[in-house]
C-alpha cells in the first residue's frame, strides 16, 4: 500500500521504503565501480541516471540495463513472476541489486548518514543531484496531486511540512547542505538541475570526467540529445511499450517525465506562500554558501 508512512530512527518515509533495508545498508557490500545517484526526490533523479546510463552505453538508449534503476535501493521492488501470471512478489530492491552485475548504478533518496560507509572505504562514486526547492515541492504534488499519494500529502501540508523539515526523508535543507558541505571529496560530485538544464554539455561532461570515462566529441553529441527531455521522453515511452512501464512511471502509474522546466512554482505558488516560502528559505541557508537559481 502506498498509503501512510513507515519510520526509521525518528525519520518519516513513504510506504514504499523499508525501514530494515535502510538498517541492512549498514553492511551492504559497495563495489569500488558502483555509482551512487543520490537527491532529494523530484531533484531530477531519472535525469541523471539516463545521462549516467548514456556514459557507459557511448551515447547509445537502446543498450540501456535498467536492472538497478528501476527503483531506489531503500524501497520495496514489485516482481511479476514469470511463472504464475498476475502474482506478484514483493522484495526489498537491494536483493536485486546486491545480485546484479557490475557497474551498478543504484539511485537513492537516502540522506548521506544513512548510505553505506562501504562508499568511503570504497571510494565507489556518488552522484548528488539538487534542484530548488520551489520547484521540488512543485513537482511533488503534482507527482501526487489527484491520486491514492494525494490522500496525504496534499498542497497545504506538503508546503508546510517541507519548510518545517517534517516530510519524507526529513528535511531538504540538511539533505542538500550534508552534501553540498562534501562536495570535494574525491568520491562526490555535487550538480544542480538548473545548470544541467542551462548548459547539458557542461553538465554530462563534468559528469563524464567524474566517471573517469572520457568521451569522444561524437558521442558527447549523442548523449546532449537523448538525454533532452523530448528524446528522454522518446526512450521511456519505448521502454513502456516494451512492457516495463514500472520504470518509467511510479506504481506504473505516474511519469517520472512531466515538464522539466525551471520555475514551475510561479504556476503553483500563491504570492503569500511564497514570500513565506522565501523567508524560511533565507533562514535554513543562512549557514552556506549553497544557491539556487528559482528562474
Ligand atoms: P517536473 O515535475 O518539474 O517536470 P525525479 O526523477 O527525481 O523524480 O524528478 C522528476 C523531475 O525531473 C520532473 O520535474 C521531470 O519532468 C524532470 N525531468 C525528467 N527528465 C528530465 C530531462 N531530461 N530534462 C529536464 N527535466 C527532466
Amino acid at each position: 500500500s502506498v498509503h501512510g508512512s513507515v519510520f526509521y530512527d525518528g525519520m518519516k518515509f513513504n510506504a514504499l521504503v523499508i525501514p530494515s533495508s535502510i538498517e541492512a545498508l549498514k553492511t551492504f557490500d559497495v563495489r569500488e565501480d558502483d555509482i551512487w545517484i543520490n537527491t532529494y526526490s523530484k531533484s531530477g533523479t531519472h535525469w541523471a541516471t539516463e545521462i549516467v546510463h548514456l556514459i557507459l552505453n557511448n551515447g547509445n538508449p537502446d543498450t540501456i540495463d535498467r536492472t538497478t534503476t528501476q527503483g531506489n535501493i531503500e524501497m520495496i521492488y514489485f516482481e511479476k513472476d514469470s511463472y504464475d501470471e498476475g502474482k506478484t512478489r514483493h522484495l526489498p530492491f537491494y536483493k536485486i541489486i546486491e545480485r546484479a552485475t557490475s557497474p551498478r548504478i543504484i539511485p537513492t533518496h537516502l540522506p548521506v548518514k544513512y548510505l553505506p560507509p562501504g562508499i568511503d572505504k570504497k571510494k565507489a562514486k556518488v552522484l548528488y543531484v539538487a534542484r530548488n526547492p520551489k520547484d521540488v515541492i512543485t513537482s511533488l504534488d503534482r507527482f501526487v496531486g489527484n491520486t491514492e499519494m494525494g490522500d496525504f500529502i496534499r498542497w497545504q501540508s506538503a508546503l508546510k511540512e517541507f519548510m518545517d523539515g517534517t516530510r519524507n526523508y526529513g528535511s531538504w535543507f540538511d539533505h542538500v547542505k550534508t552534501s553540498w558541505n562534501l562536495r570535494h571529496q574525491e568520491n562526490r560530485f555535487f550538480i544542480k538541475y538548473e545548470d544541467m538544464k542551462k548548459s547539458p554539455r557542461d553538465a554530462i561532461e563534468s559528469i563524464a570526467k567524474f566517471l573517469e570515462r572520457p568521451l569522444s566529441e561524437d558521442t558527447v553529441e549523442k548523449i546532449v540529445k537523448h538525454s533532452s527531455f523530448n528524446e528522454m521522453k522518446k526512450t521511456y515511452n519505448k521502454v513502456e511499450e516494451e512492457g516495463k512501464v514500472e520504470l518509467v512511471k511510479a506504481m506504473g502509474t505516474y511519469s517520472y517525465m512531466n515538464k522539466g522546466v525551471i520555475a514551475s512554482w510561479k504556476t503553483r505558488f500563491t504570492v503569500s506562500e511564497n514570500e513565506e516560502f522565501d523567508r524560511v528559505y533565507k533562514e535554513k541557508m543562512s549557514d552556506t554558501d549553497l544557491q539556487f537559481d528559482f528562474e
